[in-house]
C-alpha cells in the first residue's frame, strides 16, 4: 500500500538489483518500474545458483506476480531490451514508456569514438551521453517511433498513479549511484542524468507527494567504476588481500574499491531524502556474517560498524545484505 524509490548512496553497484528483488518477494507490488539512465547500468540478481545481469529490465523481474516497467525519462536501446526479454523469459511482462528516449547504433559509435567520453570519463560506451544529448537537442527519436517496440508501448505513470490511487504497493529502481550523479556526482567524472530520489520519480511520472519511503543503498567498501575522484579509494594490493575483488556487470571492467565514506553517506542521505538505508556487503567487514539472516547473530563488528554507519547516514538501517543471493540478507523494516 506504498511507492517506495529504492537507489544507490555511493557510486552504483551498491547492490540495489538484490534489495529490490528481495523487497518485491516480502512487499509483494503490482508494479516495479525503473527509472535512471538506460542500459549503462547494470544490475546482478542472484536467485539459488543463477546469477542474472540486466541492463534494461528491472531487477525485480524476479518476483513474477510483477508488471516490469521502463519509465519515461529512461534511456531504451531496443536491442539490449529484447535479447534480455527473450533470455529471461518476461514476455507479456515488459512495458516501455511511449515516450523514452532511444539509443540508435549510432550514439553507441559515438559514445565509444569520442576520447573525452570513453577515455576522460570512462563512460560504458553504450551509448548514453550522446542519447541523453540528442533528446536535450530534442532529435531524438521516441519508443513510439520504433515499430518494434510497439508489443511493450504503455503510459507507464498512468499505470503506476492508478495503482497508487487504488492503494496497491509499487517499487520505482533506481539505476547508477549518488557519486555520478550529472547534478550532484563528481562532475565531470558523472553519468548524463541526475541519479538521485527525485530524479527516479520524475523518471516514472510519479509527485513527490507520493512517495513514502526512499531507500538509500550504501555499500559498506563503497566501489567505482571509470575514472573520477574517490577520496577514500585504497589500492588493488590492499582490497585483494581483503578478499573484495569485482568487476562490472556491463563492462566487465574492474571495480575501483574504498572505504566506508561517512561525508558522503551523510550528504547522499540529505539529497535522496532517505527514510531508510541498506547496507550491503556487511561479510566484507566480517567474514563471520556472510549469509546470515537474522540480527541478533552480527557480530559486535558488524554491530559497531552499523552503529557508526547509521550516525552518519541519520536514518535506520533496516536491511543488511550478509551475501549475494537473494535470501541472504536482514529485513528489519517491521522493527521500525
Ligand atoms: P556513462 O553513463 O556510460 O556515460 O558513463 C559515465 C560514468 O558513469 C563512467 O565512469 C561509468 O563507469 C559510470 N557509470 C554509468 N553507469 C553506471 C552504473 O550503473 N554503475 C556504476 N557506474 C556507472
Ligand atoms: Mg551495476
Amino acid at each position: 500500500m506504498s511507492c517506495t524509490i529504492i537507489v544507490g548512496g555511493f557510486f552504483g553497484d551498491e547492490g540495489k538489483g538484490k534489495v529490490v528483488a528481495h523487497i518485491a518477494h516480502k512487499d509483494e507490488p503490482v508494479i516495479i518500474s525503473r527509472g535512471g539512465v538506460g542500459p549503462n547500468a547494470g544490475h546482478t540478481v542472484m536467485v539459488g545458483d543463477q546469477t542474472y545481469g540486466v541492463r534494461m529490465v528491472p531487477s525485480g523481474f524476479v518476483y513474477k506476480k510483477a508488471k516490469l516497467c521502463i519509465g519515461s525519462g529512461v534511456l531504451v536501446d531496443p536491442r539490449v531490451l529484447e535479447h534480455e526479454v527473450e533470455m529471461l523469459g518476461v514476455r507479456g511482462r515488459v512495458f516501455v514508456d511511449k515516450r523514452c528516449g532511444i539509443i540508435t547504433e549510432d550514439h553507441i559509435a559515438r559514445d565509444k569514438s569520442s576520447t573525452h567520453l570513453s577515455k576522460k570519463i570512462g563512460s560504458t560506451g553504450s551509448g548514453c551521453g550522446p542519447a541523453n544529448s540528442d533528446r536535450v537537442m530534442r532529435i531524438s527519436p521516441q519508443a513510439k517511433d520504433v515499430p518494434e517496440l510497439a508489443e511493450y508501448l504503455l503510459d507507464v505513470p498512468l499505470a503506476i498513479n492508478d495503482a497508487l490511487k487504488k492503494n496497491k504497493t509499487v517499487l520505482l529502481e533506481g539505476t547508477q549511484g549518488f557519486g555520478i550523479s550529472l547534478y550532484y556526482g563528481t562532475y565531470p567524472f558523472v553519468t548524463s542524468k541526475d541519479t538521485s530520489a527525485s530524479q527516479i520519480a520524475a523518471d516514472n511520472g510519479v509527485g513527490p507527494t507520493k512517495i513514502d519511503d526512499v531507500i538509500v543503498v550504501f555499500k559498506a567498501y563503497p566501489t567505482r567504476v571509470g575514472e573520477g575522484p574517490f577520496s577514500t579509494e585504497m589500492t588493488t594490493a590492499k582490497s585483494d588481500a581483503m578478499g573484495i575483488q569485482e568487476f562490472g556487470t556491463v563492462t566487465h571492467r574492474q571495480r575501483r574499491v574504498g572505504g566506508w565514506d561517512g561525508d558522503m553517506a551523510r550528504y547522499s542521505a540529505m539529497i535522496n531524502g532517505c527514510t531508510q538505508a541498506a547496507i550491503t556487503g556487511i561479510d566484507n567487514i566480517d567474514k563471520a556474517c556472510f549469509g546470515i539472516t537474522d540480527y541478533n547473530k552480527l557480530t559486535k563488528k558488524a554491530l559497531a560498524f552499523l552503529k557508526q554507519a547509521e550516525e552518519d547516514i541519520g536514518s535506520p538501517i533496516t536491511l543488511i545484505s550478509t551475501g549475494p543471493e537473494m535470501s541472504q540478507i536482514i529485513d528489519i523494516r517491521d522493527e521500525q
